[in-house]
């Protein structure tokens, strides 16, 4: 007996798919929404190898109404929606601030709409740390102010968060839970899924393996005068089977009827690295010697930034498993499967 059916936009993606084999493994019934403009299909092929079993799949895109309130009307007693269907590379949003306007904020808003209209009341909502821009004092709390967002996709993220916040405060029926991620890195134990970056990698880890698989010549290291011990970057890597698994307690949260209207939680290790212990925490699961430069800063990058994961350990009992070496493994694991 199914636990409840849950839909899943984005749910083809990086950390989609992630969470779709964590919700079946929890009893639920996920039904996936992807348009699969930045995943492909074998993400599917990998969910079902993994499952023994198919998942649901509409191929659309969130930001059309009219197709969503179809799926909505056709698949009957949805108990609650993951919404993952977003654009996530920062530099990208820089130098094109309307196409993550338009899909990012666009997509919640349709979203939103067709649950109100079919009595749809519970959502998580993919969020991210970027929203706390570049924060005073580390690490950020969910009580760090929210503040402009260093790139057009953190303000894309904190715009969301502010309608949940006002369709809460309104009075709607819809309770969401946002959970605002930091890095997600890493895959699947079983190499099956993972991250599939259509095109050049904008993101860190993609681009750490495909170098190491000889695909990319050399990465370059954005930047190494900040004020960090080594002069690079400090991020907080989650893994992302760890990440998958707090959007199911989130969701069982929500079916049970204990949030409030609407609730925040940061979802990461509580640990910062900075990108040259990352790439030192990859050699050494790897082996394998990485071939990289130091270039200049990228537009739109945080300095340093890292969790405090009280909250969520205490409200949802989250707790990462992994370390920074296992995801870099998980992740290297998935990249020598790809190439098969
Ligand atoms: C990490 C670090 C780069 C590539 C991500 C997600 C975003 C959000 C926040 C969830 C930075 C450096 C990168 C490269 C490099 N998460 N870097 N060379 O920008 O922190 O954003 O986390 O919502 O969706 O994208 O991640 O992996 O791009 O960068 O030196 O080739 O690695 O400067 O310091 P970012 P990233």
């Amino acid at each position: 007996m199914s636990k409840g059916k849950i839909v899943v936009t984005g749910g083809a993606g990086y950390i989609g798919s992630h969470t779709v084999v964590e919700l079946v493994e929890a009893g639920y019934e996920p039904i996936i929404i992807d348009n699969f403009s930045n995943t492909e299909e074998r993400s599917l092929e990998g969910i079902a190898s993994i499952l023994g079993r198919s998942v649901t799949c509409h191929r659309i895109d969130c930001t059309d109404v009219s197709a969503m309130r179809t799926v909505f009307q056709q698949e009957q007693n949805i108990a609650g929606v993951i919404h993952f269907a977003a654009f996530k590379a920062v530099g990208e949003s820089v130098a094109e601030p309307m196409k993550y306007y338009h899909n990012n904020v666009g997509s919640l808003v349709a979203l939103l709409q067709v649950m109100q209209e079919t009595n749809v009341t519970n959502l998580v909502f993919s969020s991210s740390c970027t929203v706390y821009g570049i924060p005073e004092q580390l690490p950020v709390t969910e009580e760090t102010p929210v503040q402009k967002a260093n790139s057009p996709y953190g303000n894309t993220k904190k715009v969301c968060e502010d309608i949940l916040t006002d369709l809460a405060v309104s009075g709607s029926e819809v309770r969401s839970i946002a959970l605002r991620y930091f890095n997600p890195v890493g895959a699947h134990p079983s190499a099956k899924i993972g991250e599939l970056p259509l095109g050049v990698p904008n993101n860190l880890v993609p681009f750490i393996t495909q170098t190491a698989a000889g695909i990319r010549e050399q990465l370059t290291i954005f930047g190494e005068d900040y004020d960090t011990p080594d002069g690079t970057c400090i991020r907080d890597y989650v893994h992302v089977v760890d990440l998958a698994k707090a959007h199911v307690v989130a969701i069982d949260r929500l079916l049970q009827g204990k949030a409030e209207p609407i609730e925040f939680y940061n979802i990461g290790t509580g640990t910062g690295n900075t990108v040259l212990e990352a790439i030192k925490a990859f050699e050494s699961a790897s082996g394998i010697q990485l071939n990289y430069k130091v270039g200049p800063r990228r537009a739109g990058d945080v300095p340093k930034i890292y969790a405090d994961v009280t909250k969520a350990t205490e409200v949802l009992g989250f707790r990462t498993t992994s370390t920074l070496e296992e995801a870099m493994l998980s992740a290297w694991n998935w990249q020598l499967q790809l190439q098969k």
